[in-house]
């Protein structure tokens, strides 16, 4: 499997998670909240892995949680964290 073919993680995953019933994750280029929250919702996977992207923006759970429209994003942070943004 090419590392860079993220749609087969995620295929791999929903196989591993239906047969044999444990948490999966892939990661790989992801980068959109929208990308990440698909995936989960459709079930292919219980949670993403973000390596590059999160040295990029150390607040991306932050910003993807603000940019899906989840009430009260900042309190994904910690206190100290969420009284800066
Ligand atoms: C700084 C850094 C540290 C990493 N540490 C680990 C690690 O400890 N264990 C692991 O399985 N993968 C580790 N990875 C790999 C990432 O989990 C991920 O598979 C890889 O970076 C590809 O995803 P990305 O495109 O989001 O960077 C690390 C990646 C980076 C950039």
């Amino acid at each position: 499997m090419s590392h860079c073919e993220i749609g087969s993680q995620y295929r791999r995953c929903a196989c591993i998670r239906r047969d044999v019933d444990i948490a999966t994750t892939a990661s790989w280029l992801i980068s959109e909240p929208k990308q990440a929250e698909t995936a989960i919702q459709n079930s292919q996977l219980d949670m993403v892995t973000l390596g590059r992207e999160m040295l990029r923006d150390p607040y991306w759970p932050y910003h993807a949680a603000e940019e899906l429209g989840v009430s009260l994003a900042s309190d994904i942070l910690p206190i100290q964290y969420a009284l800066a943004v």
